[in-house]
């Protein structure tokens, strides 16, 4: 798989132009995916800026469109601050989506109200595959001014989580042109056509690689891939379309000067079955759905890597007390070693109760505090 050249130029203006990086105040997530020791176990949640929260529904409302608030880095500045006002988290992620990186490839990205993202143009026929490119990162700027703008208002208060979709999950959207229930065209083509998916695949994981790098250079202190998918795929087929890329994706960071110290995190939901494989593949971390027992997963990777999650989200739909029980749980199976990143196994699901969250956060400080 060909990844793009370290040192290659970047969209952004010289680094002595760029605004130099403050001091964290709070550096307990860099710490935990470094495996040193914590005081505590840092806590950020996936989705922690979004529906659930009123003043982001306002924000939304304000910019009259999800895309809109992705384009403005004011904007995304905004709602990526917004859960770090209301709750002590030790991490703040960039406000952005993981279909970015396609729209800009030219497929036309939508979101429709109430129903998920929309491709214009699918990319599913020897044509379209063979016409497919990683698209210049110019056309990518406004992600990287947010990274910029959202480092600037965090002013060392947490590190910031720059992340994208793995190639695999990219392809999965660019495929289906949307969001599906069984992904049936994704899965009869990585049976019947696995060249024309590994193709794909392949230019999303030099578009992710040179993404990645450049919210690294535009001040992203970790970053994170998204395999929501890969979960869905037979064993062969995962490590052949997805796992192989992410690696070839964290190859090239690690090849690049300006890029291999910024560690990175990798999430395969569902993954839970091929954790051995997904620890080797040279990640800091491995984020975990919540089906994992987070006992058995450390016992398993032993000091390898950090890992993070995993309580399942709607948990946050029950009451305080139980809540609190349940974080404390995740805590306890974590065990003592070092290199927990506390989170949920996805996505904070829009109707949360915003106080649960805050229960949430709280338990997780408390609970590592006493057990340290
Ligand atoms: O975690 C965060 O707070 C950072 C922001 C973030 C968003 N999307 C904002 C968003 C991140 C990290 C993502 C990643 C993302 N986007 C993934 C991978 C993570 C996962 O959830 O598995 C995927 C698969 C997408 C694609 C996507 N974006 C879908 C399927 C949808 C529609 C479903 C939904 O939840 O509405 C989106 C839209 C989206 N991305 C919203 C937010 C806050 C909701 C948009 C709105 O305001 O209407």
């Amino acid at each position: 798989m060909t990844a793009p050249r370290p040192g290659e130029p970047s969209v952004l203006p010289p680094a002595d132009a760029r605004s130099a990086r403050p001091v964290l105040r709070n550096d307990t997530f860099l710490r935990a995916l470094r495996r040193e020791p914590t005081d505590h176990t840092p806590v950020w949640l996936m989705r922690q800026a979004g529906r659930y929260l009123p003043e982001y529904n306002r924000t939304r409302a304000r910019a009259g469109s999800f895309m809109t608030l992705a384009q403005t880095p004011e904007l995304a500045t905004e709602v990526t601050l917004q859960p770090l006002e209301r709750y002590p988290l030790d991490a703040a992620i960039l406000f952005s989506d993981i279909l970015t990186v396609p729209d800009a490839m030219g497929l036309g990205l939508s979101f429709a109200e109430g129903e998920g993202p929309r491709f214009e143009r699918t990319v599913r026929d020897e044509a379209a595959v063979a016409s497919l490119a990683a698209p210049d990162m110019a056309k990518l700027r406004y992600v990287f001014d947010a990274v910029a703008s959202i480092r600037r208002a965090l002013a060392g208060r947490v590190p910031l989580i720059g992340f994208a979709g793995s190639p695999f999950t990219l392809a999965c959207y660019m495929i289906e042109g949307g969001g599906s229930d069984d992904f049936a065209t994704v899965r009869t083509m990585a049976a019947a056509r696995p060249d024309l998916l590994a193709r794909i695949v392949e230019v999303n994981a030099r578009a992710v690689a040179a993404y990645l790098r450049e919210q690294i250079l535009a001040g992203a202190d970790a970053v994170m891939i998204f395999d929501t998918w890969g979960g869905m795929l037979s064993a062969a087929a995962y490590r052949r379309h997805s796992l192989a890329s992410m690696r070839a994706v964290l190859d090239a960071l690690a090849a690049d000067p300006a890029a291999r110290a910024t560690p990175t995190i990798v999430f395969t939901k569902g993954g839970g079955g091929w954790l051995d494989e997904i620890a080797a593949c040279g990640a800091a971390a491995v984020g975990l759905d919540w089906t994992v027992d987070l006992a058995q997963a450390r016992a398993r990777v032993g000091a390898r890597v950090a890992l993070q999650g995993n309580l399942d989200p709607l948990v946050l739909l029950t009451d305080p007390a139980t809540v609190a029980r349940e974080a404390a749980a995740v805590v306890e199976a974590a065990g003592p070693a070092p290199g927990h990143v506390f989170n949920l196994g996805h996505g904070i699901v829009p109707r949360t109760p915003p106080e649960n969250v805050a229960v949430l956060v709280d338990a997780v400080h408390r609970a590592s505090r006493r057990r340290r």
